[in-house]
């Protein structure tokens, strides 16, 4: 009896782990998704290959900059030469100036490392 239920204890820790992983990575999206529509949706649509003022983001995370067919990037970010990692990512949302100078979008400045992480967890949601 006592080895059953310590035997279903054990059990129930392994699984209780990764779900709570995963509500937090849920979380995690859910802010960068009202981060994002606070300051990126006037200009970026959410839906695929839809350009509007921004170019699309989808699948932005991993992507060659200026790569979105048909929109008409500026020559600074065309000739940035740069990929979309995370790291990348943190330095554009924080200052895009200062990463491409030149660039068309306006100036942007999400400093706390927290809302970067909120907004990078909901750009890599974006497929
Ligand atoms: C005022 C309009 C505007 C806002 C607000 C805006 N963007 Fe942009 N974004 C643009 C434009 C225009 C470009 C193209 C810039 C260029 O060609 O120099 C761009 C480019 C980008 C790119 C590069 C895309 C590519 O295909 O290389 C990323 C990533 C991006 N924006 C993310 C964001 C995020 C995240 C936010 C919110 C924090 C945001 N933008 C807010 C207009 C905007």
């Amino acid at each position: 009896m006592k080895a059953t239920l310590l035997s279903s204890l054990v059990v129930c820790g392994a699984l209780a782990a990764p779900l709570s992983v995963q509500a937090e990575e849920g979380g995690m999206t859910e802010a960068g998704r009202q981060i994002f529509n606070h300051n990126c949706t006037a200009c970026h649509s959410l839906e695929p290959s839809k350009n509007t003022f921004g170019p699309s983001l989808i699948g932005i995370v991993g992507r060659q900059a200026a790569s979105m067919p048909r929109f008409s990037y500026s020559d600074a970010m065309k000739d940035s030469g740069l990929t979309w990692t995370e790291d990348n990512l943190r330095k554009w949302i924080s200052d895009n100036d200062a990463l491409v100078p030149g660039t068309r979008m306006r100036h942007v400045s999400i400093t706390d490392q927290a809302q970067q992480d909120y907004l990078i967890s909901f750009l890599r949601s974006l497929k």
